[in-house]
């Protein structure tokens, strides 16, 4: 990635580019207004393989030609996309199999995209056949800088082809059909298999399910889309392997596993669209910037696909209001991403998304999109000391695949309606808030170094995880974890002796029962330092053992009882929260624990509305200040003397922010 950075001068900045939906006349237009939008690379050909590819086995690479070479001479790098994201019309007649079959057992069928089955030999045979071809022509083509391997892996098939491929990947995880057995619990309703040839994907819809022969569906599918990605990646690289190749992730996307697949790229890139209609869609965002930092293990990332305006896809699409794209951009590029990509360059004429905003938009270069795009375009010039920086948290949260898969999608849980997703947002925000840096970590990365950990509702957890936090609290650390934690194993069974099984002498306290609470039912908790608080949702019938109680319930049939509960643990801390306490408590409560550790953010009194981060290298520091008040301008300390890179003007101890204003302030180490 350090030569891709230096190859276009800092940041990526531009986006995917569609000249196939165009007249020849008008990519040298393209080209002009790239150029004074400061665009210095394209993902080309994304969904292009009916153009490359017309017919089967006849191939069109003399438009990709003309438009490599003309970017080239631009001085524009491209992203080149192998095109299997779409199969051609042509593919899908001459074999229907390549279609995914839905849970409902009916075939996706053609006139979206992603209509393939990631199982389907056929499919993955033409895709490979595509991928070559690309590659012999393009891999040393001087404008080739990057590959973009297919686009937003997805698609989930109950098909014939998932069985087999299913089939195999069960036989070299168990190995024998009575470690299956074992492992799905499948004496529970006589689910006995005798023949490999039995076992089958899960076809009916997600209740009344063995919940291990889901969760194995899910860890599968997420693997069969990788096997995907992996044969298209290691052609292109058998070419040459000096050019970094990536996909393009999504944000909270539940269907793939990223801490395995980023595992496989050269630089975790992510598509995210913040819904303007939604007043935290920015703190969401923060938390995937967060995320997507640390798949790679705090390598910068690239934000691969962003919108310059509206997208088209919801029901009610609303702009992004003059101010908040470049604001929105600064934010993923504060927390270490080293692009500011977009969907797409110029806007389609047609076709689903022809609403959807573009850097250059239906209403041309005298346009306010084209003239923030292009201001914001200059503005990354400015930063470009700031790219491959990185940034460092004395906190981490939990956000794991398989916990996020236990919970969410299999029945028969004490309560079945959790948002994995809310829950960590929950416990992120008052963190966010606070100003304070925070690492994501999964169940098997490793705790070095952090002082605080966050776990929100690990309900599944596989044993080295559960050892691994234990580890990190018997070493001194704070663990923060909410209730329904370390309830089963890898293989979705409870665990025995008690709940919370995993934990139970971490938090200190043995679980009887889990009581869900009535729709409308909510209880007095009584903080031994004399706050109160409600909480609503849920109830551990808990009995304290090393633990001690930090709070009570005040009223109800657990009245006296432990609500949060406080350990001692080795030379750590922990703290349960065996209940929903409403946001406040429950943030003040948070913040409190994290003081108590020792871990203090240097933005500590500047409102929650300004975005405070950092970046650095050995000789400077990056602050990003960034104000997400539409009404209101804010001072904000930055602790030193330097230079705010995006004016050039020096910054003595504080700068002032107008309304969705930001700063970027270079000061020297030491
Ligand atoms: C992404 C996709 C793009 C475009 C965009 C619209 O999911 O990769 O091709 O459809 O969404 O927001």
């Amino acid at each position: 990635m350090e030569a891709f950075r230096r190859r276009v001068g800092g940041f990526a900045f531009g986006g995917d580019y569609n000249p196939e939906q165009w007249d020849r006349t008008v990519w040298k237009e393209d080209v002009r207004l790239m150029r004074q939008a400061g665009v210095n690379t394209v993902s080309l050909g994304v969904f292009a393989w009916a153009s490359l590819e017309p017919e089967p086995g006849r191939y069109d690479f003399g438009w990709l030609d003309e438009v490599m070479d003309l970017l080239h001479d631009n001085g524009i790098s491209v992203n080149l996309a192998t095109p299997t994201a779409a199969p051609p019309v042509w593919l899908t007649h001459l074999h229907p199999e390549v279609f995914p079959i839905r849970e409902d057992g009916q075939p996706f069928g053609f006139g979206n995209r992603l209509h393939y089955d990631p199982s389907s030999p056929v499919y993955r045979e033409y895709a490979a056949r595509i991928t070559t071809k690309l590659a012999e022509r393009y891999s040393f083509h001087p404008a080739l800088a990057m590959w973009h391997i297919s686009n937003e892996y997805g698609p989930t098939s109950y098909g014939e082809a998932a069985s087999v491929n299913f089939r195999h990947w069960l036989r070299r995880k168990y190995g024998s059909l009575d470690a299956l057995n074992e492992a799905w619990t499948t004496r529970f309703w006589g689910q006995v298999y005798t023949d490999w040839e039995q076992v089958d994907v899960p076809h009916i819809p997600r209740t009344w399910m063995n919940p291990t022969r889901r969760l194995d569906f899910k860890r599968f599918t997420s693997d069969a889309l990788l096997e995907c990605y992996i044969a298209e990646r290691d052609i292109v690289r058998s070419f040459r392997d000096d050019i970094p190749v990536m996909t393009n992730f999504m944000r909270f996307f539940r269907h793939a596993d990223y801490w395995k697949w980023a595992r496989e790229e050269d630089a975790a890139a992510l598509d995210i669209y913040p819904n303007p209609a939604e007043a935290h869609s920015h703190v969401s965002a923060a938390f995937n910037y967060d995320l997507f930092r640390s798949l790679k293990g705090g390598q910068p990332w690239m934000l691969m696909e962003q919108a310059a305006s509206a997208v088209s896809q919801w029901k009610l699409n609303i702009v992004k209001e003059p101010g908040r794209m470049r604001l929105g951009s600064l934010q993923a590029v504060s927390r270490a991403a080293d692009s500011v990509m977009y969907f797409q360059w110029r806007a389609a004429r047609g076709g689903q998304e022809r609403f959807h905003s573009a850097m250059l938009p239906h209403s041309g270069p005298e346009s306010r999109t084209f003239k923030e795009v292009t201001d914001l375009g200059r503005e990354m010039k400015l930063l470009a000391p700031v790219a491959g920086t990185r940034s460092s948290a004395d906190i981490a949260i939990l956000f794991d695949w398989d916990g996020w898969w236990g919970l969410e999608e299999v029945f028969g849980l004490p309560r079945n309606d959790w948002s994995y997703t809310e829950t960590v947002m929950r416990h992120y925000t008052p963190l966010w808030e606070r100003h304070h840096a925070v690492d994501v970590v999964s169940a098997s990365s490793s705790l070095d170094g952090y002082k605080v950990l966050v776990v929100p509702n690990a309900y599944l957890i596989d044993d080295a995880g559960a050892a691994r936090i234990e580890a990190f609290a018997r070493d001194g650390g704070t663990v923060i974890m909410s209730f329904f934690s370390g309830v089963v194993d890898a293989d979705n069974r409870v665990r025995p002796d008690g709940y919370p099984g995993a934990f139970r002498r971490l938090i200190g306290a043995k679980i009887d029962e889990y009581w869900p609470a009535r729709p409308d039912e909510s209880f007095t908790v009584a903080f031994a330092d004399g706050r109160r608080a409600t909480s609503t949702w849920w109830r551990d019938d808990l009995h304290l053992e090393s633990g001690t109680a930090l709070a009570t319930y005040a009223d109800g049939l657990l009245a006296g009882r432990a609500a949060v509960v406080e350990n001692r643990f080795g030379a750590g801390r922990v703290v349960y929260f065996a209940t929903l306490l409403e946001q406040e408590a429950f943030d003040e409560t948070v913040a409190r624990v994290v003081a108590e550790s020792g871990v203090r953010s240097r933005f500590e009194g500047v409102p929650a509305h300004v975005e405070c981060s950092v970046r650095g290298d050995a000789s400077h520091e990056y602050v990003f200040l960034l104000n997400h008040s539409a009404e209101s301008g804010v001072s904000v300390p930055v602790g030193g003397e330097g230079t705010d890179l995006l004016t050039g003007r020096p910054v003595s101890g504080e700068v002032s922010l107008d309304p969705l204003g930001a700063a970027v302030v270079q000061l020297a180490r030491g």
